[in-house]
This record gives C-alpha cells, sequence and structure tokens, in this order.
C-alpha cells in the first residue's frame, strides 16, 4: 500500500461544493483473474489502461455504487450504511454477469480509500461530504457479446456539495415520455445502460421552461402502464397522504435507493407515521401533501412542482420544504453527520480498526 505523505489542505471553498470530478490523491483498484480478485491497491494514478475489446466498453458490462462519508464535529469520519451497498453492487454484478465483491473486500477498499483522502473530507459544518464512487467493470480482450475474461473494481473518491442546488430548495421535475429502464430490464441494477438512456430526458428537462418553471431533471413513470411514478432523475421518489401516511413506489424496475429505505424506517419509527411501498399514480397527485426526491447524491430534495403534459401540480409549496419533509431531512442528515442516534450498524467509523 502506498504510503500518504502529509499534504497540505486542499484549496477549496468547502461551502461552495458542487458535484464535480475534483482529483484526490488516491484511488483503489483490484483486479480479477482467474477466478479471483486480488488483493487490491492504493495508486496515484487516475487513468484506466484498458483493452479496446474490455466488454465495459461495447456491451455495457459495468456496475457502480455511491456512497459517502462525513466529518463529525468530534472530527471522527463516518460512513453511511455501506453494507447495504455492497450487497446492493453484488446484486448489480449477478444481474450482468460479473463476479461479485465481498462485503469485506468493498468496506475495506472504501475505508482504505476515506482514510487516503482524509484531507479532501469537507469540515463539520459546511454541508460537504465524501463521495465515494466504487465500480466493477469487464475488461481484457474479447470482441463477441460474452462474459469478460478479467474484471476491476475500484474506488474512488470526491469531494461534494448538493446534487441539486440549492439543499432543502424545492426542485421542479418534468414527467418524461422516455423510460430508463424496461420492465423486466436491469432498472433495479445500478448498470451505466440505464443512466445512458436517462441522458436525453435529463437534457431535455433541463432545457424547457414552461410558464417560467424550470426543471431540474426529468421524472419517469412505470415502463410498463405510463401511469405510476417510479423515479425522479437518479433519485427515487416519495410523498406524504393527506392522511400522513408516507408512500414510496415499489417496482423491480426502480433502483432501490438505500436512502429511500432508511427514510422508510425513520419514517415510521422516529416519526411514528404509517409507510407503504405502493403505487403513486401521476393522475391522483392531488391526494399527496408533500413530496420529494431522495439518494446519496440528491440527500432529500423537496419536490416543488411536477409538470405532466400541460398540468403543473405544486405539492406543499414551490419555494419551501414541507414539515415532514424537513422533519426526515433533520433526522437522516443529523445520523450521517453524527449529530443524531443511529439506529444499529447504520454507521461505520472509518477511525475505528
Ligand atoms: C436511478 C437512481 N435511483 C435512486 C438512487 C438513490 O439511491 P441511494 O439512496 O442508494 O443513493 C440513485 C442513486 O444512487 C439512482 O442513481
Amino acid at each position: 500500500m502506498t504510503q500518504l505523505a502529509p499534504k497540505p489542505a486542499p484549496d477549496i471553498d468547502w461551502a461552495n461544493l458542487g458535484f464535480s470530478y475534483i482529483r484526490t490523491d488516491l484511488r483503489y483498484l483490484s483486479h480479477w483473474k482467474d477466478g479471483e480478485w486480488d488483493a487490491g491497491t492504493l495508486t496515484e494514478d487516475n487513468v484506466l489502461h484498458i483493452s479496446e475489446g474490455s466488454t465495459a466498453i461495447h456491451y455495457g458490462q459495468q456496475c457502480f455504487e455511491g456512497l459517502k462519508a462525513y466529518r463529525c464535529k468530534d472530527g471522527s469520519i463516518n460512513i453511511f450504511r455501506p453494507d447495504q451497498n455492497a450487497a446492493r453492487m453484488r446484486r448489480s454484478c449477478r444481474r450482468v454477469l460479473m463476479p461479485e465483491i465481498s462485503d469485506q473486500q468493498f468496506i475495506d477498499a472504501v475505508k482504505q480509500v476515506v482514510k487516503a483522502n482524509e484531507r479532501f473530507i469537507p469540515p463539520y459544518g459546511t454541508g460537504g461530504s465524501l463521495y465515494l464512487r466504487p465500480y466493477v467493470i469487464g475488461v481484457g480482450d474479447n470482441i463477441g457479446v460474452r462474459t469478460a475474461p478479467e474484471f476491476i473494481f475500484g474506488v474512488f473518491c470526491v469531494p461534494v456539495g448538493p446534487y441539486f442546488k440549492g439543499g432543502l430548495t424545492p426542485q421542479n421535475f418534468l414527467v418524461s415520455g422516455y423510460d430508463r429502464a424496461a420492465p423486466h430490464g436491469t432498472g433495479a441494477a445500478k448498470v451505466g445502460g440505464n443512466y445512458a438512456a436517462s441522458l436525453m430526458p435529463g437534457q431535455q428537462a433541463k432545457d424547457t421552461v414552461i410558464d417560467g418553471h424550470h426543471f431540474a431533471d426529468a421524472l419517469y413513470l412505470d415502463p410498463e402502464t405510463h401511469t405510476k411514478i417510479e423515479e425522479v432523475g437518479a433519485a427515487n421518489f416519495f410523498a406524504v397522504t393527506q392522511d400522513g401516511r408516507f408512500v414510496t413506489p415499489k417496482s423491480p424496475s426502480i433502483l432501490e435507493s438505500i436512502t429511500k429505505y432508511s427514510l422508510l424506517w425513520l419514517a415510521e419509527h422516529r416519526l411514528n407515521m404509517p409507510v407503504e411501498e405502493g403505487d403513486v399514480y401521476i393522475n391522483a397527485l392531488d391526494g399527496y401533501t408533500e413530496a420529494g426526491a431522495c439518494g446519496t447524491a440528491a440527500v432529500i430534495t423537496p419536490i416543488g412542482g411536477i409538470q405532466n403534459g400541460d398540468t403543473f401540480h405544486v405539492f406543499h409549496s414551490e419555494t419551501e420544504a414541507g414539515p415532514i419533509t424537513r422533519r426526515l431531512y433533520d433526522e437522516l442528515v443529523g445520523i450521517q453527520y453524527g449529530d443524531v442516534q443511529a439506529p444499529d450498524g447504520w454507521i461505520v467509523k472509518v477511525t475505528e480498526s
């Protein structure tokens, strides 16, 4: 393992970080060959040298993850639910026929990368965090549509601020006529093809202005019937009903958001709300008083309004987060930064050996 020489604090405006690539000091790489992953190393090189025939390039044989490390008030470092990302990455690997990574190797790699890039973790109180990007790609000489002869598991990190500008400021979303995934396709796996399919609808949403409303991203309906809400850009959807239930869609083409399942638990156990995973029909939005997008990058982004054809539906307010959304945000973010007691197993301390 490369030893990190002490380096000065990077010249970063922590309070105004966006969601852009910043080259950090070290990243982790492990290779799979002849049936096993090697021990993995940290490297300064941020460029991969792979065969032009790699299946990741031609056939999208790859998957990735996203999770965050947080600087706490006492200086320690929290990672939020990495076991859940490890489990989801195994499901993604299985779906596109790639070798799986054990919990131990995944969490160990993430911890190594956080420790080696500690100077890039935004200070407590700035609202920033260290975003970790694990990935697995099929590599090696190949040309036919088949699984790769070799694989790379990598983890790199980037200090980030809010994904949607403005934190708890409501954003509008535009219902797309396109689908990000097929009904029985790869929507539940975190594979690049789903994101390639979302680039054009996402750009169309950002380029659209209707009656003075701008849109942060596309909102996707279920690909089978186009009647139910599925995903909001690269985030899951939740809503609060008139009678105070927390509702979030369930479908095999949705990526199972770790943030969403955390909110389901927090709504039930900390806010004492009835919760359900169920259908949210796009033509029945009057039944909801609040709505939001949730994810590692999006955290909790309140939804101001949804544009569906000619109709613009406003939930709580176009300018302010609703009261339940705000309470959920305070619980979730409080747990992540170590200010609120976490449920068992949700936080992994990096400073622990
Ligand atoms: C398509 C999609 N949906 C939902 C999410 C939110 O998932 P999580 O809360 O695990 O970050 C993400 C981000 O990972 C995503 O890319």
